[in-house]
């Protein structure tokens, strides 16, 4: 029997699975502090990524290459103090894992160690395997993330959908297997066509996350910032926006602003 006392079954890799083959949609947002990550679980989100989007919302950057390890550790140690129900995982920051694979799990480490997070996310299929292999080596959780990769922005030069033509489609399925088989427990697949998006899904066992990739995949992603409105510059067609909160914030900073200039905030009940 449970209670409403009773802690929330906890969302795990295993859990994950059952969903994707029980067909049960897997929902995820990213979350970068206390408050906000709190809100994400308390509502029932199943996974919170904390996000080398960072960089762009929090920071300000224009791309996800600038964020160190030390403030994904910071962000992340913020998100898992909120957390009670669903799984975090945490992006892996440009030049944390590339190219040294020893290097790649000494970041890891530090990520699982310093922020007691559940899993981390690597960008890249067959010129990363051995940093996922080695990571996945020391018993921690790898999602991989294929299609559009941020942080390799400057090698693509654009932000356009990815693996339109063949052959980067079938790398992108070659890429998805190799995860899957080196033991990735989920993949991230970002702004590539949905019957790309459908095929993989169909092909791999693991949970298969899309943002941008169409409503076959086993579950859906998006920035949290862009979602609620926050960020008003990024208008994908893959992104629905639930709330425009960049409008409401500035409409009630307005109305602040007036209230201590007419003297009527504080009022005598608001004093002591
Ligand atoms: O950093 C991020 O927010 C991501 C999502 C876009 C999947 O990797």
């Amino acid at each position: 029997m449970s209670s409403s006392s009773e802690k929330p079954r906890r969302i795990t890799t295993h859990v994950l699975q059952e969903m994707k083959n029980s067909g049960e949609k897997i929902s995820m947002l990213t979350a970068y502090d206390y408050s906000l990550a709190r809100i994400l679980d308390r509502a029932g989100i199943d996974v919170v990524l904390v996000g080398d989007s960072a960089s762009n919302v929090m920071a300000g950057f224009e791309t996800t290459i600038p964020i160190t390890l030390d403030a994904m550790i910071y962000h992340a140690g913020s998100v898992v103090r909120a957390v009670e129900r669903a799984l975090v995982v945490v992006d892996m920051p440009f030049g944390s894992y590339q190219g040294n694979s020893k290097e790649a799990l000494n970041s890891a480490i530090r990520i699982m160690k310093e922020t007691g997070a559940h899993a981390v996310k690597l960008e890249g299929g067959q010129q990363i395997l051995e940093s996922v292999s080695r990571i996945l080596s020391a018993g921690i959780p790898v999602m991989g993330h294929l299609g559009l990769t941020p942080q390799s922005i400057h090698k693509f030069g654009t932000y356009v959908v990815r693996a339109k033509v063949q052959e980067e489609a079938e790398r992108l399925v070659e890429d998805a297997h190799l995860l899957e088989q080196a033991g990735c427990f989920s993949i991230v697949l970002e702004k590539i066509p949905a019957s790309l998006g459908l095929q993989v899904t169909r092909e791999l066992k693991i949970p298969i996350v899309g943002i941008g990739a169409g409503k076959f995949v086993d579950g859906q992603v998006l920035v949290l910032h862009d979602m609620l409105g926050i960020t008003q510059d990024f208008s994908p067609r893959f992104l629905r926006r639930y709330l425009n909160l960049s409008q409401e914030i500035g409409e009630a900073v307005t109305k602040y602003i007036a209230d201590i200039k007419n003297n009527s905030f504080p009022s005598d009940k608001e004093q002591y």
